[in-house]
């Protein structure tokens, strides 16, 4: 198809500038500033959609999701996941390898090839298991998996072992690949069910230290300082954690982080004892989340990723002593965090294209050149609802909340693959 997308606020580098823009194929063919004549009648046989006072911003980017197969298709398919992505302004994710079989060798991680490439109607990339089973013993069969793959994540799942992190990082490097870590002590997390502070303490909880991550961190740091790999921290949530990440940057380790909204907009103080905000790591202190926001206004915070964990209603209910971890994301991340943190006046907006998809893009070299858009009405509101996501998840903090940015249409490779206009 061929479109002309009209009169729509466009990002590029410097900024928004109103804008048409023509896309044939896969790739954008012209844009000129809407001042420019543009011959409507030359134009027949591109299909116009008026976005007067819209926004234009390339495809989000998700470097961390799950989408649960195979293994796990009662949670997530790659099917509705793809169209929940879609449906939040998003062209492009990575898949974490907790499944079944995990993607540890060639022959499981073609399984979950062929389902993304009949189901996935966006860029859906995996990651390879940093271990076999994700059990922390052995290394996954990195070298056979390393041309299909984003990276190495054992996401989920903490390597517990350093010599063995060590080794992976070791053949990451030599493979050009990014390793991308949970960080968690599991012995120390063990049994904990929220951030080990106030709210723990209120409703009788075993909480989950800082020192739990942070640990886990600063060894990694050491690691990927020695290896020379580069290194990626999935989900950070504590303060020290940015601090040690910070320090890191500055020596001149090559170590980038994502955190998710929950982390941005949420700190214990704020929660009811509901599964709805039981995650790993868990939502922690307003200090933590302050220290989260100092990070990404000081670029220490490379990204914003939503974890997206799907979760059946039986495994989400209850409380946080019964329920799973995992909240999802894909649906009202962008629209959580420009009304939490754009509206609010803490970050500009080209800020956060520049944390949802220019920088994941340039970190984990995804792919790009291609008329990938996502277009947001950033005037209209609407109210979280899970029932109408398309998700098979339906367990969000955001419940209930009214967030301003509606997303209208979400286009990947020049093919609209969601359209709400
Ligand atoms: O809350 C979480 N859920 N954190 C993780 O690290 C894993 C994820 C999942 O797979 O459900």
């Amino acid at each position: 198809m061929k479109y002309l997308l009209k009169g729509a606020y466009h990002y590029d580098k410097a900024g928004f500038t109103k804008r048409n823009i023509l896309i044939e194929g896969k790739k954008v063919f012209y844009i000129n500033n809407v001042s420019d004549d543009i011959n409507e009648d030359a134009l027949g046989e591109y299909l116009p959609i008026d976005l007067t006072n819209k926004y234009i911003l390339p495809g989000l980017c998700d470097v961390h999701v799950h989408f649960r197969q195979p293994g796990f298709s009662y949670k997530e398919t790659i099917y509705s996941g793809s169209r929940a992505a879609a449906a939040g302004g998003f062209t492009t994710v990575c898949a974490m390898p907790n499944l079944n079989p995990v993607p540890d060798c060639l022959d499981n991680l073609k399984e979950e090839i062929e389902i993304i490439e009949r189901d996935s109607i966006i860029k859906t990339i995996p990651y390879g298991s940093i271990t076999k089973g994700q059990m922390g013993r052995e290394l996954s069969d990195m070298e056979h998996l390393a041309p299909y793959v984003i990276g190495f994540s054992d996401d989920g799942r903490d390597v517990a072992d350093g010599e063995l992190m060590e080794k992976a990082m070791e053949k990451a490097k030599k493979l050009g690949k990014i390793i991308a870590a949970h960080c968690e002590d599991e012995v120390m997390s063990a049994g904990g069910v929220a951030h080990e502070g106030a709210f723990a303490r209120a409703n009788g909880l075993k909480g989950i230290s800082s020192l739990s991550e942070y640990s886990r961190v600063l060894r990694d740091i050491e690691l990927a300082e020695k290896t020379g790999c580069s290194y990626h921290v999935c989900h950070v949530s504590t303060k020290e954690s940015v601090k040690a990440i910070k320090k890191a940057k500055a020596r001149g380790v090559d170590i980038t982080c994502e955190t998710a909204p929950h982390y941005l907009i949420l700190s214990d103080e704020a929660l009811t004892n509901e599964a709805k905000y039981k995650m790993k790591p868990p939502i922690r202190s307003e200090s933590d989340r302050l220290a989260l926001l100092e990070g990404l206004a000081e670029g220490v915070i490379d990204m914003i990723a939503t974890d997206h964990a799907p979760h059946s209603a039986s495994e989400k209910a209850g409380g946080f002593a019964e329920s799973a971890f995992g909240v999802v994301g894909l649906e009202v991340a962008f629209s959580a965090c420009y009304t939490h943190l754009v509206k609010t006046g803490i970050i500009p907006l080209k800020k956060l294209v520049r944390l949802m998809s220019v920088n994941p893009v340039k970190r984990f070299s995804l792919p790009s050149g291609y008329a990938d858009f996502s277009v947001f009405d950033l005037d209209d509101t609407f109210i979280v609802n899970p029932d109408n996501f398309i998700s098979l998840g339906a367990s969000t903090p955001f419940e209930g909340e009214k967030l301003f940015g509606k997303c209208l249409l979400t286009i990947r490779e020049g093919k609209i693959v969601y359209r709400n206009i």
